[in-house]
C-alpha cells in the first residue's frame, strides 16, 4: 500500500469524520498494519485513521499490552471521575493540553475480521481510547481549551508550523517508507 504519512495541524484531514469500515478485508489490515508501523515509528501510544488521512472509523493504540485495534469503536459508557491529565498528539507537535475525562471506559468496536468486542479501560488506556475516539469525529485536544487559550494555542501552533516550513523539515520525524 501506499506509505502513509502523519497529518499534522491544520490540516483539514484531521477535521474529517469518518465513515463506519464495511468491509475487513486484506485492504483494511494493510492498512491497520501500516498504521500500527506508524505509531511505533513515532513512539505513539495512540493512532487514528484520520491522522494518516484516512476517513474510516479506526484507531489502533499500545498501551504496554501489546497493540489492539479499534474499528467502527462506539464508547457505550464512561464512569469514575473525570481527572485531568496533559496530552499531546502526534499530529499536534509542540504543544500539551490538559484535558480532562472520565477515568474508566467501556468500548464496543470490531476486530480485523469484524467480530465484535467490547473491552473495559481504566487510568492511561481510558484517556487514549477517548482522545482517538475524539479524532474518529475530527476532534482535537486544542478543542477542549476554552476560546482564548484556544486562539493562542492555534497562534502557537500556526508560527511552529511556519518556522518548520522555513527550516525545510515539514516533514514529521523523516517518516520511514512503507510499501507491501
Ligand atoms: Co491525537
Amino acid at each position: 500500500m501506499n506509505r502513509l504519512d502523519i497529518k499534522t495541524y491544520p490540516d483539514p484531514c484531521l477535521r474529517i469524520k469518518t465513515q463506519p469500515v464495511e468491509s475487513f478485508d486484506s485492504d483494511l489490515k494493510d492498512t491497520l498494519r501500516a498504521m500500527r508501523d506508524m505509531m511505533y515509528l513515532h513512539q505513539g501510544i495512540g493512532l487514528a485513521a484520520t491522522q494518516v488521512g484516512l476517513g474510516l472509523s479506526v484507531f489502533v493504540m499500545d498501551c504496554g499490552e501489546g497493540p489492539v485495534s479499534f474499528i467502527n469503536p462506539e464508547i457505550v459508557e464512561t464512569s469514575g471521575r473525570k481527572t485531568k491529565m496533559g496530552e499531546g498528539c502526534l499530529s499536534i507537535p509542540g504543544i500539551t493540553v490538559t484535558v480532562s475525562r472520565p477515568e474508566k471506559v467501556k468500548v464496543r468496536a470490531q476486530d480485523e475480521t469484524g467480530s465484535f468486542f467490547i473491552k473495559s479501560y481504566d487510568s492511561l488506556a481510558a484517556k487514549v481510547v477517548q482522545h482517538e475516539n475524539d479524532h474518529l469525529t475530527g476532534r482535537l485536544i486544542i478543542d477542549h481549551l476554552d476560546p482564548v487559550r484556544h486562539f493562542l494555542a492555534r497562534r502557537r501552533l500556526l508560527s511552529i508550523k511556519n518556522k518548520r516550513s522555513e527550516d525545510g523539515c515539514e516533514v514529521v520525524c523523516g517518516v520511514g517508507k512503507r510499501d507491501s
